[in-house]
């Protein structure tokens, strides 16, 4: 295993990155998020439990260093709320989980905007997670947001908080939404937060820096996916930050020499939760029956999510963003009752095939995907943990997968919990 390596999304996001940085954070010092926020949904399960991470790093549960870097956009209601259900499981963060000082901070006007702003798009809304998180990135890139920093000084906390709900207020009134905001109620449970929140936080960039000089070894956990990245997505329909493994260094506040390695996570079809173009989406019966085999409803919001068949042309361009230097290949096992399983090679557009991953997302929803029919198992392979042990067909799609994109895979996952997975050599 290389020593710092990223796990990152190649779709659009739930692909399994939870599972696969618990089980990969076994052989690391440190998990580090670099990006997002409370959006993220990201399933751990073991020993018959199953928890759901949102900020807090998916290694949380061995004995590791956790870190929420500054690129995280952090809402200290929801931090507060994990941190609770984890202590409430026995698992408790003291002494080992530090939340960047320069963390972005979630404030409840960044939802209010978020929901006027949807509303808004009428029929072109990005079908967000309504968690503020579109709202807060742009107050950071506006270079008007609040810090952690900022929340941990009692002094100045209260008319920086007023001063932001002015704002507010006033782009409100602009987007004729009769909502107006209360800062008295914000700087109250703001300034609650911000004790509760104070023995966490320190300066990551620091800490991080620290670790690498001491030869310690980090593994950077991806939320959302490349498919979302704000800048290589299939924008608009996106998240706001950079999810790529390109966004770690920038998101963490180390060198890009520090990340030796990338591992891409991706299941073996398709999902999507939230609006936008998914030209390989089954809908009807097949996508109904994904979404039940797969329990395709997503971990955050409860939303069901749109199923679809593998999308090679997706995946191929996510793996060129992130140049993994192997792959994972989640939820094989829900494909179990096919005979045959469309496998997406090529988009076509206007009778000719597409050479490049389509920038707009218009012509991504024009597009027609380009089947080629793969054989089924049709047995069910729920749990099993050595490759061999896999039917042919199965074995088949998977090398299938595998040499399309020209990527090892280095970990097949037959079920959700921790140890149905198979793990082929290093990762
Ligand atoms: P993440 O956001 O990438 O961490 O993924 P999510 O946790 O949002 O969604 C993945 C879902 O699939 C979760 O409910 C996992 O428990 C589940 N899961 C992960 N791997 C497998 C697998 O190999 N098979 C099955 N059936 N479920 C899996
Ligand atoms: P994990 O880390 C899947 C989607 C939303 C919406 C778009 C923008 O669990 O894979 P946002 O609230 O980020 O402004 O919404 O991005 N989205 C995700 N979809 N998994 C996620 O995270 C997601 N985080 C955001 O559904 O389409
Ligand atoms: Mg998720």
């Amino acid at each position: 295993m290389k020593k710092n390596v990223a796990v990152v999304g190649l779709q659009w996001g739930d692909e399994g990155k939870g599972k696969i940085v618990d089980i990969l954070s076994e052989d690391f010092d440190c998990v580090a998020r670099y990006q997002g926020g409370h959006n993220a949904g990201h399933t751990v399960s073991f020993g018959g439990r199953r928890y759901v991470l949102h900020l807090i790093p998916s290694g949380i549960f061995h004995p590791v260093a956790c870190v929420i870097g500054s690129g995280v956009v952090l809402d200290p209601s929801a931090f507060i709320e994990e941190l609770e259900m984890l202590r409430a499981a026995g698992v408790s963060a003291d002494g080992r989980l530090i939340i960047s000082n320069r963390c972005h901070v979630i404030f409840p006007y960044h939802r209010v905007l978020e929901a006027a702003i949807e509303r808004e798009l009428g029929g072109q809304q990005i079908g967000t997670t309504s968690r503020g998180i579109g709202p807060a990135y742009e107050d950071k890139a506006g270079r008007r947001g609040l810090r952690i920093c900022d929340l941990m000084d009692r002094n100045t906390l209260r008319a920086k908080i007023t001063e932001q709900v002015d704002q507010k207020n006033r782009i409100l009134q602009a987007l004729r939404s009769t909502q107006t905001i209360d800062p008295g109620a914000i700087c109250d449970a703001y300034a609650g937060y911000s004790e509760k929140l104070r023995p966490f936080v320190a300066d990551s960039s620091v800490y991080l820096n620290d670790l690498l000089r001491q030869g310690k070894s980090i593994l950077f956990e991806g939320a959302q996916a490349t498919l979302l990245d704000v800048d290589h997505g299939t924008f608009p329909f996106v998240t706001s930050s950079s999810a790529s493994a390109g966004g770690v260094a920038a998101g963490l506040g180390i060198s890009p020499k520090h990340v030796h390695g990338v591992i891409g996570v991706t299941k073996a079809y398709t999902t999507r939760v939230g609006a936008g173009p998914f030209p390989t989406e089954a809908a009807g019966e097949i996508g109904d029956a994904i979404r039940e085999n797969g329990r395709e409803y997503g971990a955050s919001t409860g939303r069901p999510r749109r199923c679809g068949w593998f999308d090679g042309p997706a995946v191929r361009y996510a793996t060129m963003i992130n140049a993994p230097d192997s792959i994972v290949v989640t939820k094989i096992d829900v494909l179990g009752q096919l005979a045959e399983i469309p496998f997406c090679v090529d988009y076509k557009y206007k009778g000719s095939i597409l050479r490049e991953f389509p920038a707009a997302a218009d012509l991504l929803g024009q597009v027609e995907p380009v089947y080629q029919n793969l054989r089924g198992w049709q047995t069910p392979i729920s749990g099993i943990k050595e490759w061999e042990r896999l039917p042919g067909a199965a074995q088949d799609y998977l090398k299938f997968l595998s040499d399309y994109l020209g990527a090892p895979i280095g970990m097949v996952s037959t079920g959700a919990e921790r140890d149905e997975t198979i793990r082929r050599g290093a990762a």
